[in-house]
């Protein structure tokens, strides 16, 4: 049996649809399921003691810096188990929700997650797959406001940058174009998600 481990992050609660969408996918796929809430559950933005502690060698961390980096190690723990990494994103501010991108900055780790060789970074976490389910206002996988998508790209380069580049995107896009544009931005990403389960 697969490992999922889903990620929510949307500050819209129970009328979030990238919430809903994901956790539908994570479901459907029919696995072992962590759920990890960043929106309700709101991580701890990282600051001077989790830097000092990531770059002290572990052989050489107090206790103090140990604790420092624990939920970091929980978090980076929970992406190691999982095969299948299915992110909930709803598009705030043309970004990624400011948990969100705290969870990236707690998985990101310098010689845990990835680390510098010869050739340049290289990302620890292989083998992985991840779908990213993304809901926006506007419209962003094509056309004019594409370039003021900060999510998406964002998201990928993070989680590329750790070696997880199976990745995959479903949208709900256009959902301030009024309750019809809504419906069918969300049942078209309700198929892609059920075609991905049945797929997986
Ligand atoms: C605080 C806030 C900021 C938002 N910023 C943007 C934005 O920059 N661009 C956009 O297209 N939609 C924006 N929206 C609309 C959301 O992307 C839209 O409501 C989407 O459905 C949110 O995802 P969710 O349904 O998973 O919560 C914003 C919504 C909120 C509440």
């Amino acid at each position: 049996m697969k490992n999922i481990l889903l990620i929510t992050s949307s500050p819209r609660g129970e009328a979030s649809y990238s919430t809903q969408v994901a956790t539908r996918l994570a479901q459907d796929l029919d696995g072992n399921l962590v759920v990890r809430d960043v929106a309700s559950h709101a991580l701890p933005s990282i600051g001077e003691a989790f830097v000092h502690a990531s770059y002290t060698p572990e052989a050489n961390r107090t206790a103090e810096q140990k604790s420092a980096l624990e939920l970091s190690d929980t978090l980076i723990a929970e992406v190691k188990a999982a095969d299948v990494i299915v992110i909930g994103a709803a598009m705030i501010n043309f970004g990624m929700p400011a948990n969100l991108k705290t969870w990236v900055d707690l998985i990101s780790r310098s010689g845990v997650t990835f680390k510098y060789g010869e050739s340049g970074p290289e990302g620890l976490i292989t083998g992985k797959i991840a779908k990213l389910v993304i809901a926006a206002g506007g419209v962003y996988s094509s056309g004019p406001m594409s370039a003021m998508n900060h999510l998406e790209p964002a998201l990928r380069t993070n989680l590329g940058f750790i070696g997880i580049t199976d990745v995959e995107t479903i949208w709900i896009e256009g959902v301030a174009y009024g309750p019809e544009a809504t419906e069918q931005a969300l049942s078209a990403a309700k198929e892609k998600a059920a075609k991905i389960a049945l797929a997986a």
